[in-house]
C-alpha cells in the first residue's frame, strides 16, 4: 500500500528554504533564471535549489570535464552543473522545444556560462544517435531529466556516451510513491519502472535512488555509475 502524500506538506517546503539560507544563500543568475522562465510561460519543474547544489557538487567530487544533460527546459539545472566544470570544461545539453531552447541559452549567457555550454534542439533520441555516430564522448557525468518514457533509451545512450566511472544521474523517479503501481496509466511512471528494471539487470551499473521531499514534494532520482 502507498502511503498517501503528505499534504500539506509546509514543513518539507520550509526546510528546503531553511537550508538553502543557510547553505546556499541569495544566488542572482539563478533567480534570474527562474525570473525568465516564468515570464517566458515555461513550467515550474526544474530541479529545487537544494538539488541544483546536489547536482553542482556530484560534478565536481566527479572531476567532471564533459557533462551531458538530457532536458534543458530554461537552464537552471545547466547552470549548476556548469558552474562545476573546471577551465576548459563543457556541457552539452538537449532540448526538444526551441522555445525552452532559446530561453535556456540566454539565461546561460547571463549567468556567464555561454562559453561553455551548448543547447542541441530536437527529440533527444535522434540527438544522442547523432553524438554515438560522431563518436562524441566519453562524458563524466550524464544528467538525465527530460521526457520519462525514454529514460530506458536515453539510459543506454549515456552508457554508451560514458566510460567505466561515469556518473549517471535521473530525476524524478518516485513521483509520490507512483511507480509502485506496476498498472499505472501514466506512461512517465511506466517509463520510469523500465528505468528501475534496466538498471537493476544491467551488469555494468552499480547504483541506488534517493527519495526527496521540499519544495517539488515526494520525488527522488536514481544515481549510478558505469563500472
Ligand atoms: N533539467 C531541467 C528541467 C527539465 S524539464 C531543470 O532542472 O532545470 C524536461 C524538459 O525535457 C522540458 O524542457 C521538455 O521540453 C524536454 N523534453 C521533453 N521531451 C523531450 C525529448 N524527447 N527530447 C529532448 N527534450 C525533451
Ligand atoms: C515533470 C518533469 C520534471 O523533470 C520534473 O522535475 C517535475 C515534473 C513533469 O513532466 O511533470
Ligand atoms: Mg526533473
Amino acid at each position: 500500500m502507498v502511503d498517501p502524500p503528505n499534504r500539506p506538506d509546509q514543513g518539507f517546503a520550509a526546510v528546503d528554504r531553511y537550508i538553502e539560507s543557510k547553505l546556499i544563500g541569495a544566488d542572482v543568475a539563478l533567480a534570474a533564471t527562474l525570473a525568465a522562465n516564468a515570464a517566458a510561460g515555461l513550467p515550474d519543474i526544474d530541479v529545487a535549489p537544494v538539488q541544483g547544489r546536489l547536482l553542482h557538487l556530484l560534478a565536481r567530487m566527479a572531476g567532471a570535464r564533459r557533462i551531458l544533460e538530457v532536458g534543458t527546459l530554461g537552464g537552471y539545472s545547466t547552470i549548476c552543473l556548469a558552474r562545476a566544470l573546471p577551465d576548459g570544461g563543457s556541457l552539452v545539453t538537449l532540448e526538444l522545444d526551441p522555445h525552452h531552447a532559446a530561453v535556456a541559452r540566454a539565461n546561460i549567457a547571463q549567468a556567464g556560462l555561454a562559453d561553455r555550454v551548448e543547447v542541441r534542439v530536437g527529440p533527444a533520441i535522434d540527438t544522442l544517435a547523432a553524438m554515438q555516430s560522431a563518436g562524441e564522448g566519453p562524458f563524466d557525468l550524464v544528467f538525465i531529466d527530460a521526457d520519462k518514457q525514454g529514460n530506458v533509451a536515453y539510459l543506454n545512450a549515456a552508457i554508451a556516451l560514458g566510460r567505466p566511472g561515469t556518473t549517471i544521474i535521473v530525476d524524478n523517479v518516485v513521483r509520490a510513491g507512483a511507480i509502485l503501481d506496476p498498472d499505472h496509466p501514466d506512461d512517465r511512471v511506466r517509463g520510469t519502472r523500465a528505468l528501475f528494471d534496466a538498471v537493476g539487470a544491467h551488469p555494468r551499473l552499480t547504483a541506488t535512488a534517493i527519495q526527496t521531499v521540499g519544495v517539488k514534494h515526494w520525488d527522488g532520482f536514481l544515481l549510478a555509475l558505469i563500472d
